[in-house]
């Protein structure tokens, strides 16, 4: 692929790095996105799986879900695009990792800074006590989990419609966006808020702002450049381009 006379020269200057990322980034991995033809909100509805009423109404369901969800991310590995990711760490000072995502694959991919505004599917919490469960230490009565403390109901730690992001991660992540020479966002619809105001901050304070996708999002308009294909194709080959103009 051959990439713009500016875009080389901003790779080639920059310092600080920040990766927004989205569902797209691991559909190669075989995790379903959210929204497009194979969406998984346009087979299975939100507010019925993803909210804290419908958790407290049916928290068994909630919870089947999850644990399908958990066992499909699980068995998934990080892919070239992940690893791309993880490997500018050798090239830049400074490479954050702002994701959507809480599949746990920048993390496996070896990505050191990692701020997840939407959680983790991996831990978990006691809605009475707040007390953190990693999945290994889950005990589980009949179909839900609950507390070795207190007994009360354990929820996984994911952000749920209409819940508040975590504020110190985000304020973190917004840190990095308005700091950074170029932002690339991966993978995203780029249509949840506040998430999505990370690269438009970015932008406005400043940054190139790089879109990498399968296709056009709302996004597209705003961005410096896009690279239109998959992630696990195109960031590789952003990659290759590094190494030639930095120095490990
Ligand atoms: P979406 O499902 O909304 O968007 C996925 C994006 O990835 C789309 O723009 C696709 O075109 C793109 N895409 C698909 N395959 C790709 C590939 N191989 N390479 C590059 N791009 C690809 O997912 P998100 O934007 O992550 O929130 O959704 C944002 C939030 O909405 C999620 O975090 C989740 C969801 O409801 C919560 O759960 C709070």
């Amino acid at each position: 692929m051959k990439f713009s006379d500016e875009f080389i020269e901003k790779l080639s200057e920059a310092e600080r790095i920040v990766f927004f990322t989205g569902a797209g980034i691991s559909a190669e991995s075989g995790i379903s996105t959210f929204r497009g033809k194979d969406g998984i909100w346009n087979k299975l509805k939100p507010e019925e799986l993803a909210s804290f009423d419908a958790f407290l109404r049916n928290p068994e369901l909630v919870w089947e879900w999850y644990q399908y969800r958990r066992k499909i991310v699980n068995e998934a590995q990080p892919n070239p695009g992940h690893l791309a990711i993880a490997e500018f760490e050798k090239y830049y000072k400074d490479v954050s990792v702002v994701t959507q995502n809480v599949d746990n694959l920048h993390r496996r991919a070896g990505s050191s800074n990692v701020y997840e505004l939407h959680g983790n599917i991996e831990r978990n919490y006691c809605i009475n006590c707040r007390t953190f469960y990693n999945k290994e230490d889950l005990q589980f009565s009949g179909k839900i989990p609950v507390c070795k403390s207190c007994g009360g109901l354990i929820r996984p730690d994911v952000v749920w419609f209409g819940e508040f992001l975590p504020e110190d991660i985000f304020n973190d992540g917004e840190s990095k966006a308005i700091h950074s020479d170029i932002c690339f966002v991966v993978g995203t619809s780029a249509i949840v808020y506040p998430a999505a105001n990370i690269p438009i901050l970015a932008k406005r304070s400043g940054s190139f702002l790089v879109e990498v996708n399968i296709e056009e999002t709302e996004l597209t308009n705003f961005a410096d450049y896009s690279l239109f294909g998959p992630s696990g194709k195109i960031l590789p080959q952003i990659l290759e381009e590094v190494k030639t103009l930095r120095k490990a």
